[in-house]
């Protein structure tokens, strides 16, 4: 049996330009909206990811052609009749369960499996039902599927009890069509949430408060087809400036928008680093810089971002002293914790906190990708840690990181990605990827 892998060896401090992709979680949302109308939409800035894949497979699985031509998606939504997710598809992606507002909505029916929990534990999906049944939909849990019925959705009052991105897609994407007034308070203001508003206004929705956390929806009886940009990928961005950060180096990032990750920026700018920012693109100077660790708490956006957690970590791991990671969106998101300490890191885990003792000493090893920020962490310390750092299950980061062999090679870090025949009777001899200092 032969298993993909990644595997990094000690890099020079990483120079130059990236160009940021589009962003996974702005396109996915943009792609469910389709649903709610009949004609053939135009998603621009869309990076070629297996989620994107396995979102176009679910639109296709409900009945709609959908191409996908240099960064451009069309999705004809002309023939879509379906109202099934199935869990072959579901259980390949969360999100996939956006397609419950948008069916219920146009077709007054839907049935979604159910997602189960992900690496870092049970992600339950209560508010999105909570938010059908506020819209009078009638929501039944069986053999493990949403089953959803409504006449034609009605406008209310919702509340989210925790402020959640995927609960306001979906919510958003129900009300467009309810009849009369919907008002969402705690609405997620995620920049992806104001992209998505801006997808549904185009349709022809009336959606108000736009990067507020209260949206109110007015109702309308049809949406038609429209063309959207995704915005730029804030998070892939993030994670090639902490990259330029750890590696002591100068890092451009272009065709972002710098005003997404104002958390970021101050943490980077608290550890040592300089931060430039124009229109459209962030540097980052750490060259022979003494850099310390910042601690860090992540929280709903415009706090620190939960995908950029590990990350961090990664880069306080590499930093003589102290500091903490505190997660408060996800507290048990720390499975890159004991992989860290593979490569010698010094991390100890008390709740939803780590405690990190910085070492600059860390030294390759076998190590594996439990989901897919996990894995860019890795890659981030393997860029530093002595000799060879062999990551396996890179499947997690072909999810959301396009082109990652060739943007760290723009940057000056050769990786290579290969195939590893993996030992039966032993425990996987972690399939290498060689990466030439
Ligand atoms: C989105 O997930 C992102 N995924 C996640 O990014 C990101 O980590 C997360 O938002 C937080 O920023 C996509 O956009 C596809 P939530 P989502 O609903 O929508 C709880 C990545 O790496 N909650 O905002 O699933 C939940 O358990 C991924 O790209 C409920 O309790 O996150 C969590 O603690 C990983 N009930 C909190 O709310 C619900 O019904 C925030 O979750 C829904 C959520």
């Amino acid at each position: 049996m032969m298993k993909e892998i990644y595997q990094v060896p000690t890099s020079q401090s990483l120079q130059g330009d990236v160009i940021i992709s589009g962003a996974k979680n702005a396109v996915l949302p943009l792609m469910a909206a389709t649903l709610l109308c009949r004609g053939i939409s135009i998603i621009n800035n869309v990076p070629q990811l297996d989620d994107v894949n396995t979102m176009a497979e679910v639109l296709r699985y409900l009945g709609a052609k959908v191409e996908h031509q240099n960064s451009s998606l069309t999705i004809d939504t002309r023939e879509c009749d379906g109202y099934q997710a199935p869990y072959h598809l579901v259980t390949k992606m969360r999100a996939s369960i956006y397609v419950l507002g948008p069916l219920l909505a146009r077709l007054g029916q839907a049935s979604v499996a159910l997602p189960g929990g992900c690496a870092w534990g049970p992600r339950p999906v209560d508010l999105h039902i909570a938010g059908m049944q506020a819209l009078s939909a009638k929501v039944e849990l069986s053999h493990g599927n949403i089953h959803a019925h409504a006449g034609r959705l009605q406008g209310a009052d919702f509340t989210f009890s925790i402020s959640s991105v995927g609960a306001t897609v979906n919510l958003l994407l129900a009300s467009v069509l309810a009849d009369g007034t919907t008002r969402l308070f705690n609405a997620a203001i995620e920049p992806e949430i104001d992209n998505l508003v801006d997808q549904l206004n185009a349709m022809g929705a009336q959606i108000f408060g736009k990067g507020t956390s209260t949206l109110v929806i007015e109702g309308v009886t049809e949406l038609k087809a429209a063309t959207i940009d995704a915005i730029p990928d804030r998070i892939e961005a993030g994670t090639y400036l902490i990259a330029g950060a750890i590696t002591q180096g100068k890092v451009t990032v272009k065709q972002v928008q710098p005003a997404h990750l104002t958390a970021l920026i101050d943490s980077l700018t608290a550890t040592g680093t300089l931060i430039c920012c124009e229109d459209d693109s962030i540097t980052i100077d750490a060259q022979q810089r003494a850099l310390q660790p910042i601690s860090i708490k992540t929280g709903p956006y415009p706090l620190f971002a939960t995908d950029l957690q590990p990350q961090w970590m990664a880069l306080c791991v590499s930093l003589t002293g102290v500091s903490q990671v505190t997660d408060t969106i996800y507290p048990d998101r720390f499975q890159h914790v004991a992989e860290l300490c593979r490569l010698g890191a010094n991390i100890r885990v008390k709740g939803n906190t780590a405690c990190i003792i910085g070492t600059p000493n860390l030294s390759g090893a076998p190590v594996k990708a439990s989901d897919l920020r996990a894995g860019a962490a890795l890659i981030l310390a393997g860029l530093i840690a002595s000799d060879y750092t062999e990551i396996s299950d890179i499947h997690h980061l072909d999810r959301g990181y396009q082109n990652l062999i060739g943007k760290f090679a723009t940057l000056g870090a050769t990786i290579k990605r290969s195939h590893h025949p993996v030992a039966t009777n032993q425990a996987i001899a972690a399939p290498l990827l060689s990466l030439c200092g």
